[in-house]
């Protein structure tokens, strides 16, 4: 039997509205209220942006970074922007953290590309004026004429909480003479007390892990890549992070993300791996695709989380290199997907088990609850919270009415099947571009 739950129903449904805007700017002010402007995720008061970089927790603020044109909506002049927040929700962006700027040994022009940032507690680097301080490693995209002649990984640091950066003086500190080597992520690995960084190679569909005392001079440790790999889309933004398994304790795992892209017109997704790291390499036990949907790229988690939390929680691009630089928005263009917190779970299929990566919006989202609401007919808002229970023995398949646009359902659940379908081909909005 098929059920349709349109916009009245039944005590099972708690909607919530949302209270006010989630992000703020003092840079320059958003509105909130132009066309598409989300409200509840992360985007810049205007021009472009693609990859969240350096996310980190530092002296009660989370940091994002993000890959920014500061002169238009479409990709260019790469920066990067820079905001804060105290709770992931409300972002107050601030000036442009890293510039583009021209190259100290070629002087060709070069874009700051992905990254990452760390606190180096103990001044490793001898870069901070104090006991410590927060170092950027970013990739420097070398271009002559529109075109990349040459990527190597770059150092620049703050000594005033991420609110001016000083560039290293003898950058690059990682080069291996490649047009493309990009997206350092770098994290503290305390059992060997060093530093570790993914870089990838894309072409090569390859990570490379290298380690450093001091995140000035790395060397390699070892690669990985996947021998099943059939697909030609290059690799890019690596990740590697270990997390618990929540239903057997003790035990914990460790994930490597990346995401790959390309060639035109195929869409850009992201790629976990389930494993083990020794310290030196990582060893995969199963792939997975980190989300089905076409709008989740370019994730990375962020370091530094406070002890006390102990979650693994993930920004991605909300968007798609295949129409990303066509969606119909402005004054800017590209936004963060909503925070993820990140958890494992062994889960039966079966005769066997399995170890899953799950992934649950960050509870502060609860926070922008407004009133409870029980009755769709007093919604007078755009944004709220559905809560539906499902009596999956009593139906096989469910329809929810909403984001209803000319006589289409968007949003489906399919019981038997056990998937949730978000169908927007004939939403009316950008439904010309047919890779969207
Ligand atoms: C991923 C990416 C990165 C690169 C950046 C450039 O979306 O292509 O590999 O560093 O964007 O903006």
């Amino acid at each position: 039997m098929k059920w349709l739950i349109l916009i009245v129903l039944t005590s099972t449904i708690l909607a919530c509205s949302k209270s006010k805007p989630a992000s703020e700017s003092s840079q320059e002010t958003v509105s909130y209220s132009e066309q598409y402007r989300p409200q509840f995720h992360f985007s810049p008061a205007k021009n472009w942006t693609n990859d969240p970089n350096g996310l980190v927790y530092y002296e009660g603020e989370y940091h994002i970074f993000f890959q920014y044109n500061p002169y238009g909506t479409v990709w260019g002049h790469m920066s990067w922007g820079h905001a804060v927040s105290k709770d992931l929700l409300h972002w107050e962006q601030l000036p442009v953290a890293l510039s583009e700027y021209q190259d100290r040994i070629t002087g060709d022009s070069t874009m700051i590309f992905s990254g990452t940032v760390v606190v180096d507690k103990n001044n490793s680097s001898g870069l901070c004026s104090g006991p410590e301080c927060m170092v950027a490693i970013y990739t420097s995209h070398v271009h002559k004429n529109g075109e990349g002649i040459l990527q190597h990984q770059s150092l620049a640091y703050s000594n005033d909480k991420g609110r001016t950066w000083m560039s290293y003086d003898k950058n690059p500190v990682l080069s291996i003479d490649r047009k493309d080597f990009r997206d350092p992520k770098i994290f503290w690995d305390n059992d060997r007390t060093q530093w570790v960084m993914l870089a990838v190679i894309p072409d090569k569909f390859t990570v490379q892990f290298y380690k450093s005392t001091n995140l000035k001079e790395w060397s390699l440790m070892s690669e990985f890549s996947d021998p099943q790999n059939t697909s030609t889309k290059i690799w890019e933004c690596p990740d590697l992070y270990q997390i618990p398994v929540a239903n057997e304790p003790g035990k914990m795992k460790w994930v490597l993300s990346l995401s790959r892209n390309g060639p035109a017109h195929s869409y850009s997704e992201m790629l976990g791996y389930i494993g083990e790291y020794d310290g030196t390499r990582f060893t995969a036990s199963n792939a997975f695709a980190i989300d089905k949907g076409k709008d989740y790229y370019a994730g990375i988690t962020v370091n530094n989380m406070p002890k006390e939390d102990g979650r693994t929680v993930m920004i991605a691009w909300a968007n798609n290199w295949a129409y990303g630089n066509l969606i119909p928005t402005a004054p800017w263009r590209g936004a963060m997907a909503f925070p993820r917190e990140l958890t494992l779970r062994n889960v039966q299929h079966g005769d066997t088990k399995q170890i899953q990566l799950f992934m649950n919006p960050i509870k502060e989202l609860e926070s922008l609850r407004g009133k409870e609401l029980t009755n769709f007919d007093s919604i007078d808002t755009r944004h709220f919270e559905l809560e539906a229970i499902v009596n999956t023995a009593k139906i096989d398949d469910l329809v929810v009415g909403l984001l209803k646009a000319e006589g289409k359902n968007i949003v489906e659940y399919n019981v038997a099947e056990g998937k949730v379908f978000f169908n927007r081909t004939d939403i009316g909005v950008f439904s010309s571009n047919k890779d969207y």
